[in-house]
């Protein structure tokens, strides 16, 4: 018994080496953890148990069968982070580059599976050369596997994914079908062609870090949701993201204790400026209402101009959709609304409350919006909005301005409670622009135009400047008072705890896509 005991302790210490030393060293100079390092920063200690460590590839051809090392690339199994359970994968670049096996997607699909049989979190670390060039299609086919299990995981289970290292080629479908992408600065990019392919076919001299970088997708494309320092900041990330998902879409996010108190916030009276054009910045406003420190945000240089991002409020995991007016005076346009229709989608398959902070003054007019489509575009908030059915709740600071009042979670389409701030101006248009069309005559035919039009923009703004009108008509439920809003929307989302839609049959919705 104790030969056949050393030869199972030969094999599982040959797999924990994985390429082997030379490897790792090589792993490690470019400042990048390995495999089984990142899964023992990401779990809680001692709960990894791994599945598959003795697998091996089938491939002959090329003399890959003398070229064998156990887990063939991945590490994959089953843990818990602060408890709750997860399932996780980890490509070993030291083996073959962490390139892509028949076996090494059948243990991926293998812990896909179970994440969602049992309902709990799946998180991929991505690092790896991409398809084992070896095995030609039958590694296509390991990717198609994980794809379509990707999608029926889809709004079952949370899906996460790091790039930890390079993701290219067809290896960049699978992180893109998931929730959340990651991504280390650095050391990691993914892109669909990489830079040689870029030179031959569009003349472009790009490093892959300027192609697909974490601060190109951050900024530029919108791929990435969130980028780190370094391998240990993207796993705390991650960890920290955890805690405002549940584990499965029947569930909750689990509440933390709160005792609700007075909750008056008085700095946020301060924040929005008499004059109605200067800027200000939402997350002041964000973080006056929320539990302390818990903003945890989204796409955070990407469309600017919107806010997204998950908070806690009295202790319940809430989702934010809030115009920035410090970025193009909190325009909706293409960007900003793909950007925050996803994340209103994300929120409303897996039971998050969302509230809306409104400032926006209408849609951003130009050639290059209309011919990018923004009227499909806009279309994906205005839909992701009105489908969901997680509680809803809408607080206009200032500007609700034309459709875009529409689309910001109004009553009209379905929010459950929507307040306003006393500053609140919700029309079709600002006072100047509407004065301008509708009084042109009275203001051209007058002695003084300069004076008319002021004295009829002041007109305009006295009648539809505020919340009034609105809260007339019961399209506003209350106009409070900014020092208040905490507390009141500790209230409503509490009042709403059990809302409960049942929406009519169909196999789904058609969003504009
Ligand atoms: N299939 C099989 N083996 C691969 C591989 C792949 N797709 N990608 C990398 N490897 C192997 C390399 O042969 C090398 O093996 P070795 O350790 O035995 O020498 C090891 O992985 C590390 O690769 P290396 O090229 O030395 O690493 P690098 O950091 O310099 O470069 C890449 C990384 C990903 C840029 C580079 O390996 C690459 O271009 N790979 C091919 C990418 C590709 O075209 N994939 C297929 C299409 S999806």
């Amino acid at each position: 018994m104790d030969d056949k005991i050393k030869i199972l302790k030969d094999k599982i210490a040959e797999a924990h080496l994985g390429g082997g030393k030379k490897r790792i060293e090589k792993q490690h100079a470019k400042k990048k953890l390995t495999a089984r390092e990142r899964i023992n920063y990401l779990l809680d200690e001692g709960s990894f148990e791994e599945m598959g460590i003795l697998v091996t590839h089938r491939t002959t051809d090329f003399g890959m069968e003398d070229q064998k090392f156990y887990g063939d690339g991945v590490v994959t199994g089953y843990g818990t982070v602060d408890g709750r359970l997860v399932y996780v994968y980890a490509q070993d670049f030291t083996v073959f580059g962490g390139a892509l096996s028949e076996t090494h997607a059948e243990k991926i699909c293998k812990v896909m599976d179970l994440a969602v049989k049992v309902g709990a979190p799946i998180i991929g670390l991505n690092d790896s050369g991409g398809a084992r060039i070896q095995e030609g299609v039958r590694s296509l086919g390991g990717y198609a596997d994980i794809f379509f299990r990707n999608v029926q995981a889809s709004g079952v289970v949370p899906q996460i994914s790091a790039i930890m290292g390079p993701c290219a080629g067809g290896a960049v479908y699978s992180p893109a079908m998931t929730d959340f992408i990651m991504m280390v600065e650095q050391t990691s990019y993914m892109f669909v062609t990489g830079p040689n392919v870029v030179k031959t076919v569009t003349n472009e001299n790009v490093t892959s870090e300027e192609l697909g970088g974490a601060s190109t997708h951050a900024s530029k494309s919108g791929v990435a949701h969130k980028t780190s320092i370094n391998d240990a900041a993207c796993l705390e990330d991650i960890k920290q993201l955890l805690t405002y998902l549940p584990q499965n879409n029947t569930e909750k996010t689990k509440k933390l204790p709160f005792e609700l108190g007075e909750e008056l916030r008085p700095e946020l009276k301060q924040i929005v400026p008499d004059n109605a054009n200067k800027p200000y910045d939402m997350h002041a406003v964000i973080n006056g209402i929320i539990d302390e420190q818990s903003f945890y945000e989204i796409h955070k240089d990407y469309a600017e101009n919107i806010i997204t991002g998950f908070a806690r409020l009295g202790g319940r995991s809430i989702g934010i959709v809030a115009n920035q007016p410090m970025v193009l005076a909190g325009v909706l346009d293409v960007d900003s609304s793909i950007k925050s229709a996803r994340f209103v989608r994300f929120c409303d398959a897996f039971n998050i409350p969302l509230l809306v902070l409104v400032d926006v003054p209408g849609f951003l007019p130009g050639t290059d919006q209309e011919w990018n489509a923004i009227i499909t575009n806009g279309a994906k908030l205005l839909y992701a909005l009105s489908e969901a059915t997680v509680p809803r709740v809408t607080l206009i600071t200032r500007k609700a301005y034309g459709g875009a009042y529409d689309v910001m979670n109004s009553k009209h389409i379905g929010a459950d409670f929507n307040y306003a701030w006393p500053s609140a101006e919700i029309a079709v248009m600002g006072a100047k622009g509407a004065s301008e069309i509708i009084f042109r005559k009275e203001i051209a035919d007058a002695a003084d135009s300069e004076a008319k039009l002021l004295e009829k923009e002041k007109e305009y703004a006295d009648k539809f400047a505020n919340p009034y009108r609105a809260a007339n008509r019961g399209f506003i439920d209350e106009v409070i008072l900014p020092e208040n809003s905490r507390r009141k929307l500790l209230k409503a989302f509490a009042m709403l705890e059990n809302k409960q839609v049942d929406a009519p049959k169909r196999k789904h919705g058609n969003i504009p896509l």
